[in-house]
This record gives C-alpha cells, structure tokens and sequence, in this order.
C-alpha cells in the first residue's frame, strides 16, 4: 500500500496571493474572502483620530486582522520595520506615533500595493516612510537596525513561518520588539486544508496552531510578553468561517521582545 502526501505548491500560493493583494491595492470596494477598509479598521480598534491623519487610500485597502500598534508603542527616533506593508496603512500609523524622527519601512512582494503605497506616502508627504520590494521571509534591511518590527495579516501567508521570524529577529537590535496582528489555530488544519493555495491566500489555509506559532517565535531568540485574542475579527465566506469554527481559527496580536 502507498500512501501519497499532499503538498502546498508555493509556486502557485505566491502568485494567488500576489493577485489577491493586487485587487486590494487597485479595486479595495470588491468583495473578497475577508473585510478590508475602514469599518474594519475601527471595529479592530484603530483610533478614528489616527486614521483621520493618514491617507484614505491606504485605509481603503487595509486588509488586516488586528490592532497592536498599542503593544509596539513606537517612539521617535526608531526605526520600525513593516513586514507585508500592503498599501501603507501600519507603516503610516507607525510614523505617525513616532513623529518627528522616526523612520519606517514597508516591505511588501506585490508590485501594485507597494506602487500604492509609495504614492499615497508622496502625495501626503510621509516623507520618513519607504516602501521596498522584498520577501517578509529576507526583507532588504541589515541586520540589527531595527527598533521594532511590526507586521498585520501577514506571517500566516508564509510558507516558512520560522524564517520570518528568523528574519525578524536578525533585523532587530537586541532588546528590539516584534509588535504583530496575525491569523493562529487552536487545532492543526487538515491537509486539506492546509494544501489549498486558495484558503491560504485568505488567510485561513497557513494558520499555524498556536503552540507551534508561539515555539516558532521563541526559537528565533524571543520573548513572548502579550499574547491576546481579537475576538473583533471574522471571516465573511462560509467555507472560510466553517474552517474558523471548527479548527479554532482566530486573529491575535502579540508583543515579544529579542533576547
Ligand atoms: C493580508 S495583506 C495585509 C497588508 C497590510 N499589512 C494590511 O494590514 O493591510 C498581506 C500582504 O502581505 C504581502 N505578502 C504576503 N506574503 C508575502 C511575502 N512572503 N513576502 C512579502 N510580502 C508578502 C501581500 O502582498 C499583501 O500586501
């Protein structure tokens, strides 16, 4: 008898997942499997006085799963590192708390949010804020520059979860903080599940179990300080919210400091 296991093709996440977030960036008023915008933005918990000084633009395409930028609590004269940075929304909240002197940098693989991104922050004269094209798994900064890495909805669409980590614990100077909003299970995904590059890019299909989430960023040299549900968050498709109820999928924000 032979058994036969089944196997993410990465090849074809990326791009599923490149042409998703390209809708979000270029057409944010369709439907997808998760809520994007304002409304979510405020229900997760941004302070409506905050999105009020940042770019609508980027507000409209936001596609995040929780609030954390209390946790990152980010001062002036840092340097904050946004790992999937969309169309801009953290990375420009992020420089908006760290006003005047600190400095951001978004890091996102799709072309159209980044080109969005890089836009809005020219148009509103964000002028401490950069967008780079890279992979959250090595994004193109040296290492030990960072103060504190910040990332929202991101990780669970990487394959490698323990290389973003790692990556992130390179990037940060000892001390330096990782602030995050990401999508975890109670119970490990099914193959099924967890094969399925359409699922992923919906930010169900690579939810790590929360254990191995919490092992995976320990091993990478950090501390876990605040770990908390965002019961705010949900999925808008059956399919995704059947996968929600009964694997225990669920948005957290977390704050971990690097050893
Ligand atoms: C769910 S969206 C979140 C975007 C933004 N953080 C926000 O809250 O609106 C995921 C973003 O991560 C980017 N992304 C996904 N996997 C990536 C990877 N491995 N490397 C770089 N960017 C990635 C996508 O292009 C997309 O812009």
């Amino acid at each position: 008898m032979t058994t036969t296991t089944k196997r993410l093709d990465t090849g074809e996440l990326e791009e599923r997942v490149k042409r998703m977030y390209e809708e979000v960036a270029l057409e944010p008023d369709r439907e997808f499997h998760f809520e994007t915008g304002r409304p979510l933005a405020e229900r997760l918990g941004y302070p409506a006085a905050r999105l009020d000084r940042i770019p609508a633009g980027a507000i409209e395409s936001f596609a995040g799963v929780g609030y954390f930028l209390d946790l990152a609590a980010i001062e002036p004269e840092e340097t904050v590192l946004d790992l999937g940075s969309g169309s801009g929304m953290d990375s420009f909240l992020a420089a908006l708390a760290g006003k005047p002197s600190c400095r951001v940098i978004g890091v996102d693989m799709t072309d159209k949010q980044l080109a969005k991104a890089e836009r809005l922050a020219g148009e509103a004269g964000f002028a401490n804020v950069e967008f780079r094209q890279g992979y959250i798994e090595r994004p193109p900064v040296d290492d030990a520059t960072v103060d504190c890495v910040i990332s929202n909805g991101v990780i669970n669409l990487s394959p490698d979860k323990p290389a973003v980590f790692a990556a992130a614990a390179r990037a940060l100077r000892p001390g330096g903080r990782l602030a995050l909003a990401d999508i975890v299970s109670a119970k490990q995904l099914p193959e099924g599940v967890t094969c399925d590059a359409s699922l992923w890019a919906a930010c169900i299909g690579g939810a790590m179990q929360s254990d191995d989430y919490r092992s995976a960023i320990e091993a990478a040299g950090f501390e876990i300080e605040t770990w908390r549900e965002n019961s705010a968050y949900r999925f808008v498709s059956d399919r995704a919210d059947n996968a929600t109820q009964k694997y225990g999928v669920t948005s957290i924000s977390l704050l971990a400091r690097r050893r």
